[in-house]
């Protein structure tokens, strides 16, 4: 039987190498119960502790596929959903800490996209308008996509998830990430001004009717506030002083610090970059801090030297969340069957949401 769950004030003293010490023990006692899946911007003490690590597509996979009755995810709350909807029903999805939200992800709500498509619907016909979502959205946001025909993205796939929806429909509603959306469309070839950017709290998102239906993509204007700190003045004077230096930034970044890159791609698409790179190559990288310093460390060996993109130290605060006094105390309750920070999304929601997960896997 169960015993009363352990209180995670009773961690919050600790000091990381005990809970560290801790969660290995009961890691090792959960066995093949357990699976842990880590993104890429966990911090170095929690990464080292996940079964499979990835970008937001990889980790859905991971999560469809794994048969383990516990899934801790190490990462933010719309990835656990992410893994939830798309694991059985039996399987448990536990966020360690459930602070650990996505900034991006909650500048777009339900109420929001919502009164968008109204208002989108006085004046075009929503018929003809795909939504389509980035993964980072909340589950109802994916659902409200299974709703009309839309679908989900990551960064990895936006292209192929951005030309099914242009094979259905005239327009696509594209939310949260402006950026992420403006990239992909226009590597696509569409011009910026077939680009309209939606204000959600503007009426009609601030645009007039003109601009609306001419538009080929709508943008919400969301945006990730660590990639915002990227700069293309950055990459300028990084060139300045490193001529022969290679560029590699995240879908994420704005359109000025994209175009300026050598290559642009998702987190595992960074990684895989810069591995398969010849030694002693010289790379400016625009991506969360963490990634970038286990980067720096891994091919420091190779003399491959890599620099973060901004001059201020910058990370996505809520991917630190995460921390050892709250993977100690999430593996050692479920070490006695007590489960804490689970995250279920409601039937009626993932129904929906997996259907457009599942399109976009079929894709990918
Ligand atoms: P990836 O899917 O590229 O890992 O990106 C997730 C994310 O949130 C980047 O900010
Ligand atoms: Fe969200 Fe940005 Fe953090 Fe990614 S880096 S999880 S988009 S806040």
């Amino acid at each position: 039987m169960a015993e009363a769950a352990i209180a995670i004030q009773n961690y919050m003293d600790l000091n990381d190498e005990d809970c560290q010490a801790r969660a290995l023990k009961a890691k090792e006692s959960l066995g093949s119960k357990l699976v842990i899946l880590g993104h890429h911007y966990q911090r170095e003490e929690v990464i080292r502790f996940a079964d499979y690590s990835g970008d937001s597509l990889k980790l859905s996979r991971q999560a469809a596929a794994s048969d383990a009755k516990y899934i801790i995810f190490c990462g933010v709350h719309f990835m656990a959903e992410v893994a939830d909807i798309l694991s059985r029903p039996e399987q448990v999805v536990v966020l360690p800490d459930l602070a650990a939200g996505c900034s991006m992800a909650d500048m777009a709500d339900l109420a929001k996209v919502e009164r968008a498509w109204k208002e989108l619907g006085r004046i075009i016909d929503t018929q003809k308008v795909i939504p389509v979502t980035y993964i980072n959205s909340a589950a109802n946001l994916k659902a409200f996509c299974g709703r009309h025909g839309g679908i989900v993205c990551t960064s990895s796939n936006a292209q192929a998830v951005l030309s099914w929806a242009f094979e259905r429909g005239e327009k696509v509603l594209f939310f949260p990430d402006q950026h992420l959306g403006r990239n992909t469309a226009y590597k696509m070839g569409i011009s910026l001004e077939e680009m309209a950017v939606w204000n959600f709290l503007r009426p009609r998102g601030g645009l007039t009717p003109e601009k609306i239906c001419d538009a080929r993509i709508i943008l919400w204007q969301g945006y990730c506030s660590v990639h915002q700190m990227f700069q293309p003045e950055h990459i300028d004077r990084f060139l300045e002083r490193y001529p022969d230096a290679k560029i590699i930034s995240h879908p994420e970044n704005s359109f000025e610090v994209c175009q300026k890159s050598h290559y642009v791609g998702s987190t595992e698409y960074i990684i895989k970059t810069i591995t398969e790179s010849p030694p002693n190559t010289r790379w400016l990288v625009g991506t969360e801090l963490n990634l970038v310093n286990r980067l720096h460390e891994r091919f420091k060996h190779e003399g491959k030297s890599i620099h973060f993109m901004s001059p201020t130290v910058c990370m996505c605060s809520t991917m630190f969340r995460t921390d050892p006094q709250h993977l100690a105390w999430s593996l050692e309750n479920l070490a006695q069957d007590n489960v804490v920070n689970q995250i279920k999304v409601p039937e009626k929601d993932a129904e929906l949401a997996r259907l457009t997960l599942d399109r976009m896997l079929e894709i990918s």
